[in-house]
C-alpha cells in the first residue's frame, strides 16, 4: 500500500520530535480536506486524474492553498508583533527580514511523488509540512534562538518539530534553524491547526544556503563533472568563523 496513514504519520513523528518538542499533535487535528472542497466538485481526490485537467485541478486545489495562504498571513503576524515590540522598545530587532512562500500545486505532486505517497490532496495536507514556508532571517545567532523560543512560548502554536542545523549542521556544511509548526487557522468556519515550515537562519547562513542553491543546481544543469563539495563546506566553515568574531562584538555591546 503506496498510502501512508496519516495518524500513523503523525504519531511517527511523536517519535521524532525529541526534548524540544512541547505539544503533541492530536487526532482531530489532521486536515479533513473534503470539508474544504467547492460543493460542486466531485468527491474523488485523486490527483493523478485531475492533474491532466489542469484547469480542475487547479481549482480543486485552490481552497487548500487558500488555507496556506492564511496560515502564512497568520504567522508573519505574529513574527510582525514580534518586530512592532523591539521597535517600540528601540531595541535592535531580531528579524532583519521574513521571506514567504506557498509551494505550486506542480510542486506538491512532485513532492507526492517523491515520497511514494498517493496523489490526494489529503496526502498532501496530513504528509507534507512545507505548503506554507516561512524564512525567518537575523543579524546575529542569539536571534535565532531567540525568536525560536517566542514562537515556542505561543501556547495556541503546537510545535512539530525542531532540527537544529546550527548545533549540528549537514555534512555539506548547510546550517539553519528548522521548526514545522502547527498554526491556528479559521478557515470556512472551521479551526484547522494548519502546519508551516520556518526556516530560521542568520544572514550569513542564509548567504550560504543561497550560493550554495545556486552553484548546486547550475552544475545540476550544466551536466558538470566539477565537485565543489570540500569548497562549500570549506566556505561555511569560514562564514561560521566571521560570525562568530562578530558575534563576540555585539555580545561586547548587548550583554
Ligand atoms: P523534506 O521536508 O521532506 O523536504 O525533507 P527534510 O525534512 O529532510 O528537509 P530539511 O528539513 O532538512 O530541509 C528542508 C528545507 O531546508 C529544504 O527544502 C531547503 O529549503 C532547506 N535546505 C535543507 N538542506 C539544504 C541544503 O543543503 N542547502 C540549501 N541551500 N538548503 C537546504
Ligand atoms: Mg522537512
Amino acid at each position: 500500500m503506496k498510502q501512508k496513514n496519516a495518524k500513523d504519520k503523525i504519531g511517527e513523528k511523536r517519535g521524532v520530535v525529541g526534548e524540544q518538542a512541547v505539544a503533541e499533535v492530536q487526532e482531530e487535528e489532521v486536515i479533513q480536506v473534503y470539508e474544504m472542497m467547492p460543493l460542486h466538485r466531485p468527491m474523488n481526490d485523486d490527483m493523478e486524474r485531475i492533474a491532466d485537467m489542469k484547469d480542475e485541478f487547479s481549482q480543486t486545489i485552490d481552497p487548500i492553498l487558500r488555507m496556506y495562504n492564511a496560515a502564512l498571513c497568520a504567522t508573519t503576524a505574529r513574527l510582525e508583533i514580534i518586530e512592532d515590540e523591539f521597535q517600540y522598545r528601540k531595541l535592535r530587532c531580531p528579524i532583519h527580514h521574513i521571506d514567504t512562500r506557498l509551494k505550486s500545486a506542480k510542486s506538491i505532486l512532485g513532492k507526492l511523488e517523491k515520497k511514494d505517497l498517493d496523489l490526494t490532496l489529503g496526502a498532501a495536507c496530513n504528509n507534507i509540512y512545507d505548503i506554507a514556508g516561512i524564512r525567518v532571517v537575523c543579524s546575529y545567532m542569539k536571534d535565532v534562538y531567540l525568536i525560536r523560543d517566542r514562537i515556542m512560548a505561543q501556547d495556541d502554536i503546537y510545535i512539530m518539530e525542531i532540527k537544529d542545523y546550527i548545533q549540528e549542521p549537514k555534512k555539506n556544511g548547510y546550517r539553519s534553524l528548522h521548526m514545522i509548526i502547527r498554526v491556528p487557522v479559521y478557515f470556512m468556519n472551521k479551526k484547522q491547526m494548519v502546519p508551516v515550515e520556518l526556516q530560521i537562519r542568520t544572514l550569513a547562513m542564509d548567504l550560504w544556503a543561497s550560493l550554495e542553491h545556486d552553484i548546486k543546481y547550475k552544475s545540476l544543469y550544466q551536466g558538470t563533472t566539477m565537485d565543489f563539495s570540500s569548497e562549500l563546506k570549506e566556505c561555511s566553515r569560514l562564514i561560521y568563523e566571521a560570525e562568530e568574531k562578530m558575534e563576540v562584538m555585539n555580545a561586547m555591546l548587548e550583554p
